[in-house]
């Protein structure tokens, strides 16, 4: 049972930045043999617990339960790699072990129980938030339940603001797990002080073309970083005493037709790219609830799918928590709680007939068991109790350092450098900067839907407003036009322009408020950007023209396919960068903060090099390859790879090396690598794993990410990373047999981002 004491306690952890668990332990060595901070993947356990009670789950960062690096050096090969369980996290029991909600709703009867599993009935959007909530079931001693949004923050509905972090693929581009879990601790105590209880967040459905409006919200293309990094973010959350809601299960790949669209798919494209990530997630930070997708997989709605919400789900990943639907995705009675949907949101459609009309097709257990689900959640996270729900709220949370800090360094580590011809940055003392566009002096921070956040405005640092700080810090000056006719007038002689094109939700976004997917991948298509009355294509051919020393910000979604972007000697991806944007933006371009972020997702060289997008059609098929998979597959290189950004400083491989050349099928692949700061500035660098099977017998693609991790180096200085990700995870998904790893020779590869000549030479090992 928990006190009021507890709750000021987490919201006091959170204004001190200091986690209520112990974060994951360092995986480099440095030189003199000294620890560096990082953070390491690899699906063999977790990087620290989850757990409601903020104390609880497993430790060790290097997710293998033993608190370090695995020693390498004695010359015998680590047990590990001969067999080596991965530890899960474990936060929900059964709801039949959960002793006060199988008492609770065994005195409640079944009217009161099917209340259970719907929302607010004829719920309305307009002033309250009915339709965030369970309402009340004061007969049966039951509480509201207060739901809310938040991939970048607390959707604050109505009146308050709270903190606006980067969206979630600017956090991708950061590839720092410790930061996810510090987000998700920050935005779980947002929502205890304004007195909320479910987040319906992460977002980790694949980025399978850059098209959907919804990319901003989720990780990227890559279904590892996408497990790993909700992941992250669900244990923050969970470890702050809030649960959370990963979504949405499954193959939501699309926003124009999301309520209608079939996903088409086999089986192994399925399990190892749509569902993979959720499992990953489940394994390592359990979250306590699901919210099933609009769209139909194979033909069959989400919200109705027993393949994906009990099979999948309950009986193969022993997962135990409660499934709700997103906002109207319940399209049927019998069958959508048949299939294991608990909980229709937001309101009673169809869930409000069961008990009158269809009592016989739809067991009095079923609506039991959803009713004890749901409370399963709320007592283990201990919100039925007096002095949660008696706590006060408080809300000034938006202006402690903790929360307005983290959204910076945030935003500094998810800034992409993608080109730095000549050196154009940083800029240097005395530089004249010219920025143009009409976004440069408005903060764009992302969507209009369900993902909104408000910040404090004075929170809220544009990009001019941020440039300009950085340039009087520097000695450098910085001036603003915002219009083309006289940014091309004012452009030559300044040291350089810099133009941020930003798209807004209108551009791309969630559907229902005016958002929806991209018309068009560049940006001198029909679609014009909106706010914009020149193509912003337009505005880089004349600039270029104008001053060679052209510098190209987008503040985007997900990966942007225009040849005029070739004209700029600078190009980097901001992406929605949170309140605090413009400051990093400054900073980074004046060179008093580092590029570390790399891309989570593949940029095109032209828009048929991805998938079919399919957002008009009835149905989709989904080839088993999308991202650097497919581009692999072709043997196209990209414009730029998976993974790809630079720095002011450069980085260089040597040793790759695997620490057992033969490993066990329930070992660990050991990988290490020495890795050397070769520039003159700090810096910090994205090491990244791939398996390749140049020796199977089956459809695979020719490599896939399987580990990550950030190590950060001082010129001159050289530090091994290890790496590690359990022999599991080389599995394929075989249609009969499932999860299947060849007893074959693999391969590791090494190095900086996905581009195949960077990953050379090739690590050879067997597994057994
Ligand atoms: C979105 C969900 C969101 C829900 C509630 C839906 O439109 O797809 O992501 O959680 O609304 O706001």
């Amino acid at each position: 049972m928990r006190t009021l004491a507890f709750y000021a306690a987490l919201l006091l952890l959170s204004g001190c930045g200091r986690p209520a668990y112990k974060p994951g332990t360092n995986t480099t060595t440095g030189a003199q043999g000294t620890g560096g901070a990082g953070n390491v993947t690899g699906g063999n356990g977790n990087n620290g617990g989850g757990g409601p009670q903020g104390g609880m789950g497993t430790t060790g960062g290097m997710g293998v339960g033993m608190g370090g690096m695995i020693n390498t050096t004695g010359g015998q090969p680590p047990e590990q790699c001969m067999s080596f369980t991965p530890t899960r996290v474990s936060t929900m029991k059964p709801a039949k072990e959960n002793a006060e909600a199988v008492a609770k709703v065994a005195s409640m009867t079944l009217e009161q129980r099917i209340r259970l599993m719907y929302g607010y009935p004829d719920c309305s959007y307009d002033t309250t938030d009915q339709c965030f909530q369970q309402p009340p079931l004061t007969e049966a001693g039951i509480p509201r339940w207060m739901m809310s949004d938040g991939p970048r923050g607390v959707r604050s509905q109505n009146t308050f603001p709270t903190t606006a972090f980067p969206v979630s693929m600017a956090r991708a581009a950061s590839f720092d797990l410790v930061a996810e879990e510090e987000i998700g601790k920050i935005i779980a105590a947002e929502m205890l002080a304004v007195k909320w209880d479910l987040m319906l967040s992460p977002t980790i459905n694949v980025l399978r073309h850059p098209a959907w409006g919804r990319a901003q919200e989720t990780y990227g293309e890559d279904p590892v970083v996408l497990g790993e990094m909700g992941a992250a973010f669900v244990r923050g959350i969970q470890g702050a005493g809030i649960p959370a809601c990963i979504k949405h299960f499954a193959a939501n790949n699309t926003e124009d037709n999301r309520t209608t669209v079939s996903a088409n798919m086999d089986m192994q494209t399925l399990r190892e790219n749509y569902t993979r990530q959720f499992e990953i997630a489940v394994m390592k930070s359990d979250p306590a609830c699901f919210m099933a997708s609009y769209n139909k997989v194979n033909g069959t709605y989400a919200a109705e799918n027993k393949l994906l919400l009990t099979d999948i789900l309950r009986t193969e990943w022993k997962w135990h928590g409660l499934v709700l639907s997103d906002w109207g995705a319940v399209k049927s009675t019998v069958p959508s709680a048949n299939a294991g949907m608990d909980l229709e949101m937001p309101n009673s459609m169809y869930f409000g007939a069961l008990g009158s009309s269809v009592p016989a097709q739809v067991t009095g257990e079923r609506v039991q068991e959803a009713a004890e689900r749901n409370l399963n959640v709320r007592y283990t996270f201990g919100q039925m109790s007096d002095a949660y729900q008696n706590r006060a709220a408080n809300m000034n949370f938006v202006d402690l350092p903790a929360h307005k800090d983290l959204a910076l360094k945030v935003a500094r580590q998810g800034m992409v450098l993608l080109r730095n011809t000549e050196n154009i940055l940083p800029f240097a003392a005395g530089a004249s900067i010219l920025m143009v566009g009409p976004a440069a002096n408005e903060a764009h921070i992302g969507d209009r839907g369900s993902s909104e956040v408000h910040p404090k405005p004075a929170n809220v640092v544009s990009p001019l407003a941020g440039m300009t700080a950085a340039a009087t810090a520097a000695g450098a000056t910085v001036t603003h036009a915002a219009e083309l006719t006289d940014a091309v007038a004012q452009a030559a002689g300044k040291t350089a322009v810099v133009l941020v094109v930003s798209m807004a939700h209108k551009d791309e976004g969630e559907g229902f408020n005016e958002g929806g997917d991209r018309d068009n991948l560049g940006l001198a298509g029909p679609h014009p950007i909106d706010g914009w009355t020149t193509k912003p294509a337009m505005w880089i051919t004349q600039l270029a023209a104008a001053n060679p020393n052209l510098v190209v910000v987008l503040n985007v979604g997900a990966a942007v396919v225009e040849p005029t972007l070739d004209m700029a000697k600078g190009l980097l991806y901001s992406f929605y960068p949170g309140q605090a944007g413009g400051t990093a933006l400054g900073e980074l371009l004046f060179g008093t903060v580092n590029f570390s972020g790399k891309l989570p997702f593949t940029v095109a060289n032209a828009d048929s090099e991805y998938p079919a997008f399919g957002n008009g059609a009835a149905s989709a098929d989904y080839e088993y390859l999308h991202g650097y998979r497919k581009f692999d597959d072709g043997g196209v290189a990209p414009k730029h790879y998976f993974g790809a950004g630079l720095s002011y400083t450069t980085f260089t491989y040597a040793n790759r090396r695997v620490a057992c050349p033969t490993v066990s099928q329930n070992g660990l692949v050991i990988a290490e690598v020495d890795v050397t700061n070769s520039g003159t500035k700090e810096g910090t660098e994205i090491v990244q794993v791939y398996a390749g099977y140049p020796n199977t017998a089956v459809r695979r693609p020719k490599k896939e990410l399987k580990a990550f991790t950030r190590v950060t180096l001082m010129p001159g200085e050289t530090k091994t990373v290890q790496v590690t990700f359990p022999a599991k995870d080389l599995a394929y998904y075989a249609e009969a047999g499932g999860w299947t790893v060849e007893p074959v020779g693999h391969e590791l590869l090494i190095g900086p981002n996905a581009d195949p000549a960077q990953l050379t030479p090739a690590v050879p090992f067997t597994v057994n």
